[in-house]
């Protein structure tokens, strides 16, 4: 998308002629991507919110899933929570798929089904921040926004030698003042945001920079002086607590498996999960086995140990202990058939990972257990 604003001379690159060395670059390098050269800004506002804490070629087959779910703003905006979490099983922080939800009916309310232009009117949208906004309004519509986000961090810290924590929203907008000129007549704001991104995740990687390839290697400070891998610096990072719990895979005469919806609000909101919940590390089994009755209305018997899965969230890591069950008494109360159900495998639900991973082995009739997963973070 060209550019919108007037033609302005460029004291910030062109001396060094890096901003047309990058887009030179990023136009002989970047990666095809589905949402790339996507008519659609629908299109390009699902990746970006995708791409957020995660990589690109993870994203790919969630993206090529989600939009086959949600084809347009109207089919999202209508999705109902079941359909709206399944192709987002596994990707983590829900969050995201539930404010795409929100924004894609504030769209329809008021900006006639489509996504508006103005930076201002995209991060009025829930779960739109300034990251999200720049990409959308320069890569769509030609604003000369600069993005922020993790990669572009790593670039010019290493580029102007920042010590700043870029994590924190202050030192990413005093980034995104320094990099304002650059971008404003450069020619093509979506791409050059797309190439220090694309640079970033392919040259300037964390740990083996390739800066030998890097057409901004002629006026790196890092490079210049071998401190590439002093940048971004980032404060030590907190040890993060252990918590338990306990999961309890209980199967019914047709080969079904229980499943509990977690609360809307909330870590991992509306997911499918093993019944159980938190528990202190040294619980015993009966301990276990009543918190189960008392969220299902259904007592276990034949408790068996079935061993345990690891699961690291971004704030703490969950120990799962599961256990294998059949039902002695009881029933699901009518008030809890939305939030406690039989399932067959596999599922048609969302589940959490953490459940996912309990129950991989479940349908060809093994307990479902895999010993010990790590999964990534989810919020
Ligand atoms: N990471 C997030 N958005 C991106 C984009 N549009 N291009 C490359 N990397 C990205």
């Amino acid at each position: 998308m060209k550019c919108r604003c007037p033609a302005v001379s460029n004291d910030v690159f062109d001396p060094i002629r890096l901003t047309r060395a990058l887009l030179v670059w990023y136009r002989a390098n970047r990666r095809e991507m589905p949402w790339r050269g996507h008519p659609d800004p629908y299109a390009v506002w699902v990746s970006e919110i995708m791409l957020q804490q995660t990589q690109v070629d993870t994203v790919r087959p969630f993206f090529a899933r989600f939009m086959a779910r949600f084809p347009t703003i109207a089919s999202l905006a209508a999705a109902p929570d079941d359909a709206l979490l399944k192709p987002w099983e596994g990707l983590g922080y829900y969050t995201r798929a539930r404010n795409l939800r929100k924004a894609a009916q504030v769209l329809l309310d008021r900006h006639a089904g489509k996504l508006p232009p103005t930076l201002a009117e995209l991060t009025a949208l829930p779960g739109i921040g300034p990251y999200t906004a720049a990409a959308i309004s320069s890569i769509c519509f030609g604003v000369c926004e600069p993005v922020v986000d993790g990669n572009v961090a790593r670039v010019f810290s290493r580029f102007w030698l920042l010590a700043d924590d870029f994590r924190k929203p202050g030192p990413r907008a005093a980034l995104a003042d320094r990099l304002r000129p650059a971008i404003t007549g450069c020619g093509d704001p979506g791409d050059f945001n797309q190439a220090i991104m694309e640079l970033g995740a392919l040259l300037c990687s964390p740990r083996s920079p390739a800066c030998e390839a890097c057409p901004l290697r002629p006026a790196c400070a890092a490079a210049e002086t071998g401190r590439q891998c002093d940048f971004p610096v980032r404060p030590a990072a907190a040890a993060i607590p252990e918590r338990h719990a306990v999961g309890f895979i209980f199967r019914d005469a047709r080969n079904r498996v229980l499943l509990v919806r977690r609360d809307s609000a909330g870590l991992l909101g509306g997911l499918w999960e093993l019944p159980g919940g938190e528990i202190p590390k040294t619980h015993t089994p009966a301990a276990a086995a009543r918190l189960v009755r008392e969220q299902t209305g259904l007592a276990p018997a034949v408790l068996r140990p079935a061993g345990a899965i690891s699961h690291t969230f971004s704030h703490f890591r969950l120990r799962l202990s599961l256990y294998t069950a059949t039902v002695a008494s009881g029933r699901i109360a009518p008030s809890l058939r939305d939030r406690v159900r039989w399932s067959p495998l596999p599922s048609d639900l969302p589940l959490t990972t953490a459940a996912r991973h309990a129950l991989a082995d479940a349908g060809d009739g093994r307990n479902g257990v895999k010993g010990s997963s790590k999964s990534r973070s989810a919020r």
